[in-house]
């Protein structure tokens, strides 16, 4: 799958993004060993600790359905009702649970402005030295 058809996976999925607090969108778009994609949005609350970022909801729904290989995710993120000016990097949070199903040598992962302006990283860079109990 190329980059760029990812990258337009996960700007689609921040059409979906529920951020009345933040108003800040973000849109995700995870890659499977299956070949599928599943798609992720950032979902806010009442409770603001409750959010769940759109990383961590595509993935979610990824192991849910029963997929634990992963090839990459897009990540895009923004002011809602706005294109991305600026990279969004995934949270630590995220990170952490990327590391759980991801390889850190081969998960690779993609944070773009668009589909022309992006940049790619593999898990180890973006998370060295990660807390595994396995
Ligand atoms: N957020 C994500 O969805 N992914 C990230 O990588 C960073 C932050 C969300 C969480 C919250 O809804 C909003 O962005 C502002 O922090």
């Amino acid at each position: 799958m190329k980059d760029q058809l990812l990258i337009e996976e996960a700007l689609l999925a921040r059409e979906q993004s529920y951020c009345p607090y933040s108003n800040f969108a973000v849109g995700a778009a995870l890659l499977t060993g299956s070949g599928k994609i599943y798609h992720g949005c950032n979902i806010e609350n009442a409770s603001y600790s409750v959010a769940n970022c759109a990383e961590r909801t595509a993935i979610f729904k990824a192991v849910s359905e029963g997929e634990k290989e992963f090839i990459a995710i897009a990540v895009v993120g923004g002011q809602k009702d706005a294109p991305p000016v600026d990279y969004t990097y995934p949270c630590g949070v995220c990170r952490q649970v990327m590391s759980e199903f991801g390889n850190p040598e081969e998960f690779r992962i993609l944070v773009a402005k668009s589909v022309s302006e992006y940049k790619t990283y593999v898990l180890k860079d973006l998370l060295p030295e990660s807390f595994s109990l396995l």
